[in-house]
């Protein structure tokens, strides 16, 4: 190789390694325009398929935000890299590799030292005084709790003290604990290596949130509380099973609250841990709090509220899905729900034959279900097998 080339190899190399430390996310090349894999000029993403979370090809189908680990791991075609990785291009087989920072890399002092001496000083005297200065502090911080790198050093150091110290400090002031459960949340959301980090190194923290959940006054300070419920909604995943004294103490807040916006939060939070079929079999016998058919009423009645968009439109549909193929006689839905259904599956067949706008798969294929469900799961199956019948005269 010819010494001006390596020059070049080697800048374009720098620029990568920054470009992914500096930048949120690199998106892959042209990443609006290949979902179908057209006008995209790198022939080896042109078999791709992408979903919101997910990149397919013919044989298999991976996350479409790479997840880092402490190894290195294979940056795989159409990948989205977050930032504050390490990643190298490896020498022998040619692929871009990446991982988490080391721990060294992390421990030791970081932009936020500083500051959080200061609250930890502060902490300690425990007087009004102090505790304003805490709150513009943590304040200050809420700032930087969005970046995605700046979020995630903030976790790795300081989440203990946070949640311990602060969040769950029973002699603090509730705005005091707001505004911590408040930077834990912003730290979190958007950011898939802080969920994992948080999910590895403190896998009880959920646990400990629901005991707070269950505590009188917590669940008077409506505003702490919705931050947990926010934070659980981060942190419980699709096949998360709720213990009885977890899903006991979500419908004891649902039972004493009229504000629809905690109860359409309480309704998405179980609604996580109903979206496979599987998970929902059982589910009476394995949690003998739950109630399957006033679950379902629930899910029939808040999913006709006209504010909620449509990702709860589809979690609570899937939700009552599911619940409805697992207990068949159990759950009768209600004349409003069908109208609502029979409504639904009307626009939604006029978005099916839209000729005009880009296929969204995932869209169809909720559409193409909620249609088919009308007659097959929550009406009479015969009426779907005439309507078949009739359009194919
Ligand atoms: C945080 O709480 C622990 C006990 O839970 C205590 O040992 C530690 O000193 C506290 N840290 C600060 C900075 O207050
Ligand atoms: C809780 O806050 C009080 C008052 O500032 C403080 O003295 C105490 O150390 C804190 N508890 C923990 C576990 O940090
Ligand atoms: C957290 O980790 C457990 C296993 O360690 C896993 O089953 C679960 O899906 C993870 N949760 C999230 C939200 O990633």
């Amino acid at each position: 190789m010819k010494p001006q080339s390596i020059t070049i190899l080697l800048t374009l190399f720098i620029r990568y390694i920054l470009a992914s430390r500096e930048n949120q996310v690199i998106l892959a090349p042209n990443q609006d325009t290949m979902s179908q894999g057209q006008g995209n000029s790198d022939p080896s993403l042109s078999n791709l398929h992408f979903t919101h979370d997910l990149v397919c090809n013919d044989v298999e189908c991976y996350p479409l935000v790479f997840e880092p680990t402490n190894e290195w791991q294979i940056i795989r075609p159409g990948q989205q890299i977050p930032g504050g990785l390490d990643v190298k291009l490896n020498l022998e087989t040619g692929l871009k590799e990446a991982k988490l920072l080391e721990t060294e890399e992390i421990s030791t002092d970081y932009e936020f030292t500083a500051q959080f001496n200061e609250i930890k000083g502060l902490l300690s005297n425990g007087d009004e005084q102090s505790y304003d200065e805490i709150e513009s502090k943590l304040d200050d911080l809420l700032e930087f709790a969005h970046d995605y790198k700046h979020g995630l050093k903030i976790i790795s150091h300081e989440f203990k003290f946070i949640t311990e110290n602060l969040s769950f400090n029973e002699s603090l002031p509730f705005k005091l604990r707001e505004i911590s459960a408040r930077l834990i949340l912003s730290c979190l959301r958007n950011n898939p290596p802080v969920l994992n980090y948080i999910n590895e190194t403190y896998p009880s923290y959920v646990g400990d949130i629901f005991s707070e959940l269950s505590k009188q006054n917590v669940l008077e300070v409506q505003i702490l509380m919705k931050r947990y419920l926010n934070i659980l909604l981060e942190l419980i995943s699709e096949n998360y099973q709720f213990s009885n004294f977890e899903f006991g103490t979500l419908s004891n807040i649902y039972k004493s609250t009229n504000d629809k916006q905690i109860k359409l939060k309480l309704l998405e939070l179980i609604s996580h841990s109903l979206q496979e079929e599987h998970s929902v079999s059982n589910l009476q016998k394995r949690n003998e709090l739950i109630d399957v058919k006033s679950l379902a009423q629930e899910f029939s009645t808040h999913i006709r509220d006209k504010s909620i968009d449509e990702l709860h439109v589809r979690k609570f549909f899937n939700s009552l899905f599911n619940l409805k193929k697992a207990y068949p006689n159990d759950i009768k839905v209600d004349e409003q729900f069908l109208n609502w259904l029979a409504q639904q599956s009307e626009e939604r067949k006029l978005n099916l034959g839209n000729q005009l706008t880009e296929r969204d798969l995932e869209q169809d294929s909720f559409d193409q279900k909620l249609i088919e469900s009308r007659h097959l799961l929550f009406g009479n199956p015969m009426a779907n097998r005439i309507k078949h019948f009739e359009d194919e005269l």
